[in-house]
């Protein structure tokens, strides 16, 4: 196993072990993730309900025996653990890498704790490195992706791209489209995402400002918890 798989593994056992029977936990989507799910579902609590972030969350789950639960089946969610992509200053993200954003960050909007999970390289000073996922309707995606463009101009940042499979076009859970901003460095996180939701085309983007409440990172030394 490499480094980072070593370090993602590291930080989802970690997560793992914040969990309590009762609770209800939502379930990120990622190969960090991933590695929550198991151990979470080693630990054979009896009294937990996972809400997952993806249809490939939710067949995992499902596979390892967790119960699940939809979202709009709970009030609230206690305890919603996920992976990033980037985890920036002030523990900003851009999340989207795995085309789950939408379903991550309205189960990270219903949580009351958020614990994003990565290995030790997703740690940045700066957000942007990473392209900014971002999720577009399918209808007239090519006039928002012109709109997106001219807003990636404002901002100094190339205009995004269409996120292709080998079968072509990805289309997220949610029947939607992924474009990418790949940009280098992304100054002013909160602006931009205003400026990205003004879009009606767009349905969300991969900036998760002020949602998460703590990280568990994995480095080779050990899990650096991070708040
Ligand atoms: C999916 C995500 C993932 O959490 C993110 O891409 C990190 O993935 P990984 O843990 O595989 O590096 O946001 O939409």
């Amino acid at each position: 196993m490499s480094s980072a798989d070593d370090q993602k593994r590291l930080s989802g056992e970690a997560a793992a072990e914040l969990v309590e029977n009762g609770m209800v936990v939502g379930l990120g989507t990622g190969s960090t993730a991933a590695w929550f799910v198991k151990a979470l579902a080693a630990r054979g609590l009896s009294d937990i309900r996972g809400v997952p972030t993806s249809e490939a969350t939710a067949n995992m789950a499902r596979e390892l025996g967790l119960p699940l639960a939809a979202l709009d089946d709970v009030k609230t969610i206690d305890l919603t653990v996920d992976g990033a992509d980037e985890i920036g200053p002030g523990l900003s993200l851009i999340k989207g890498g795995g085309a789950a954003l939408l379903r991550e960050k309205l189960v990270w909007e219903a949580s009351t704790r958020c614990v994003v999970i990565a290995d030790a390289a997703k740690k940045v000073d700066v957000l942007g490195k990473f392209p900014l996922p971002i999720e577009v309707v399918r209808f007239g995606h090519v006039h928002t992706g012109r709109r997106l463009a001219d807003i990636a101009a404002e901002f100094d940042l190339p205009p995004p791209r269409l996120r292709q499979a080998d079968r072509g076009m990805v289309v997220t859970d949610g029947g939607n489209l992924i474009y990418d901003m790949a940009s280098g460095r992304i100054d002013e996180p909160a602006a931009l995402a205003t400026a990205l939701k003004s879009v009606t085309g767009v349905v969300d983007h991969g900036l998760f400002l002020d949602l998460a409440d703590e990280a568990l990172v994995g480095t080779d030394q050990g899990v650096i918890h991070l708040r």
